[in-house]
């Protein structure tokens, strides 16, 4: 791939997207060894958050503590700590040659702040040019489930926990808004399908995770392309 200054970069950026209890945390770490028993090396890093400046705006965003001030507030709040989570630790991995796997990027704002928090899409497109200033996943794969599963998976998640939580800022909000984002990352799959995939994630761990995995080797620099016999 080829960053904002024009220069290779050769390392692989992979971004996971999709609703609550979609899976993407467990699908992550999976791919992550897999990729590590392979002799890769491989960073795992996740939004909102990843740099140090970055996990200190999430606590604001995911307490709700900026919510009262509304939208725009939030998106720039996303948006400065996206950059600085591209700038202090996704491109420097890229251009070290790392595989890095991030827990929601660009399409997360697209659709929670543009699609259901109603932000107008030049603000969306404006902000996100600056947050990554070029710096475009290779691959996004998006875990698409049933907003009403993936809110039941979640629920269920926090009460096995062994410190069970409130949810969240986003979690909280009614099964509608959910499902919205749903087709919202699917329509974005659509409209961007050399960069995007869909993954099922209505299936058993394994089948999600080989699924993910042939995808994903499809990057890999010792991937030959089948040919036709
Ligand atoms: P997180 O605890 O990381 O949970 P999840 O398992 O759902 O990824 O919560 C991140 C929350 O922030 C999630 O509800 C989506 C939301 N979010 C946005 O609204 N905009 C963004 O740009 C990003 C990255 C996340």
């Amino acid at each position: 791939m080829v960053n904002s200054s024009g220069a290779p970069s050769s390392g692989i950026f992979i971004s996971f997207e999709g609703g609550e209890g979609a899976g993407k945390s467990t699908q992550i770490r999976r791919l992550a060894e897999t990729l590590q028993e392979r002799g890769h090396t491989v960073l795992v890093t996740r939004e909102p958050g990843g740099s140090p400046g970055a996990e200190a705006v999430r606590h604001v965003l995911l307490s709700g503590a900026a919510e009262d001030y509304g939208v725009r507030m939030e998106a720039l709040l996303f948006a400065a700590a996206r950059n600085d989570h591209v700038e202090e630790v996704i491109r420097p991995a890229l251009s070290r040659g790392l595989i890095v796997l991030c827990d929601r990027f660009i399409d997360s704002s697209r659709v929670y702040q543009g699609i259901t928090g109603n932000l107008e899409g030049e603000l969306v497109d404006a902000l996100e040019r600056v947050a990554i200033d070029g710096l475009r996943p290779d691959l996004t794969l998006i875990l698409d489930l049933a907003a009403d599963k993936g809110l039941a998976r979640a629920r269920r998640r926090s009460e096995d926990s062994a410190a069970p939580s409130e949810p969240d800022r986003f979690e909280k909000e009614r099964i509608e808004v959910h499902e919205k984002r749903r087709q919202a990352f699917l329509d974005i799959a659509a409209a961007d399908a050399s960069r995007c995939r869909v993954i099922d994630a209505d299936r058993s761990e394994d089948l999600v995770a080989a699924d993910i995995l042939s995808q994903v080797e499809t990057l890999l620099p010792s991937h030959a392309p089948e040919t036709a016999e």
